[in-house]
């Protein structure tokens, strides 16, 4: 029978993190670094907020932009915390987490051949989007020399009549960077002065250790031309429940409302209360946790550096990107080989785009007292091939 696949998707990779949980899955005793999602469970009142929903009958569709509640209180949460204002009837849009709110942006705005620069090591999801869009990734290698930020000038190199997206995830899933205030500055000017969109996948903002988080829109010019995305799974603990946003003027929210509508209808109206209950009542939460995850950074950062494994400074997310050059080892070697003999699974850089090569990501996402198992295999690891 002849493939009936179309080209699009044809065109986009499998998952190169997938093949790792596989190998991963079929051992005892593997300690994972590999997920890149919290293990703490969702605060009992925010699960308890879904559950009332459910036994008060609330389970039919909510209008295809979400609860206007929810909406409403997303706008508030973004006035108050990024002093950016967005009208929640028509410019806030509730989706099935990021995932969603990205996939709608992409077919909202880009059209085939459109060009879209997307700083890397980034997100997997992102270049694979871009594709399934029928756009053209234009990737920039980001380094540690310059703390994995992207600059206002690497992205005007790449500048061709095509380009119309700069697509951006800070802090950053692997790398843990963030880009500081003069940098985004500096990228807005760019952005403007060759009429660019931003997209800003900004899921990580609320775990940042000692760090400022500048949301793009909030700078002077920049609003007009984002498509914000941001959502509940991280700094919430809540990635089951599937639920995200997306914050646009209303040009964008109206068309991404409308493939909204004809593909998802609604997102899930029990985790729709949920997100409501969190972001009403969750801050002291999210903000143990992010404590939490803090404590971990500082063991998993300094121990790979003890070890010897040069280890980037990471200022959100929760993930470290060491370094495994010393050793000889490609980053893909190395990730196979520590499963296999010390059973700790992590992630080769290179799976995360161009710049990843040569790093792995860590994710510290499991206990304090696993990480420290994790330093010590780690250590024997490293004797042998050190
Ligand atoms: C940078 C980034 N964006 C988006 C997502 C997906 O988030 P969601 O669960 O809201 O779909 C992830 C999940 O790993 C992520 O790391």
């Amino acid at each position: 029978m002849r493939s009936l696949l179309t080209k699009r998707v044809k065109a986009i990779p499998p998952s190169g993190l997938r093949r790792f949980f596989d190998i991963a899955a079929t051992m005892d005793d593997v300690i994972s670094l590999g997920i890149g999602e919290p293990d703490f469970t969702t605060p009992e009142h925010i699960s308890q907020a879904g559950i009332d929903s459910i036994k008060a009958g609330k389970t039919s569709y909510t209008s295809n932009s979400g609860l206007s509640e929810l909406r409403e209180a997303i706008a508030g949460y973004l006035k108050t915390r990024h002093q950016v204002d967005y009208n929640p009837e028509n410019e806030i849009l509730v989706s099935v987490g990021v995932s969603e709110g990205m996939h709608l942006t992409m077919q909202t705005i880009v059209d085939i051949g459109d060009e879209v620069i997307i700083p890397q090591p980034s997100f997997l999801s992102y270049p694979a989007e871009v594709t399934l869009a029928g756009g053209v990734p234009v990737p920039i290698k980001t380094v540690v020399e310059n703390n994995f930020q992207v600059t206002a000038s690497e992205i005007e190199a790449v500048i061709t009549p095509k380009s119309k997206v700069l697509l951006i995830g800070y802090p950053c899933n692997p790398t843990g960077a963030i880009l500081k205030r003069k940098t985004l500055e500096e990228i807005a000017e760019v952005v403007i002065k060759h009429d660019l969109i931003v997209i800003s996948d900004e899921i990580y903002e609320q775990l940042t250790y000692g760090a400022e988080h500048v949301c793009v829109a909030s700078l002077p010019g920049m609003r007009e031309r984002t498509i914000l995305l941001n959502g509940f799974s991280k700094a919430y603990a809540m990635t089951g429940w599937r639920l995200g946003y997306a914050a646009a003027p209303v040009e964008y929210v109206a068309s991404m409302r409308k493939i909204h509508q004809y593909t998802i209808m609604s997102a899930p109206t029990m985790s729709q209360y949920a997100a409501l209950r969190a972001i009403q009542a969750g801050a002291d939460d999210v903000e143990s946790m992010r404590q939490e995850y803090d404590r971990r950074r500082r063991l998993i950062v300094d121990g790979f550096n003890e070890l010897g494994l040069d280890c980037f400074e990471p200022l959100g997310a929760f993930y470290a990107f060491p370094s495994v050059a010393k050793t000889g080892m490609s980053d893909l070697d190395f990730c196979e080989t520590l499963l296999e003999e010390e059973k700790i699974a992590t992630i080769p850089g290179r799976y995360f785009g161009a710049g990843g090569e040569g790093y792995i990501r860590c994710s510290y996402c499991t206990s304090y007292e696993k990480i420290e198992i994790v330093l010590e295999r780690m250590h024997n690891f490293l004797q042998r091939h050190g």
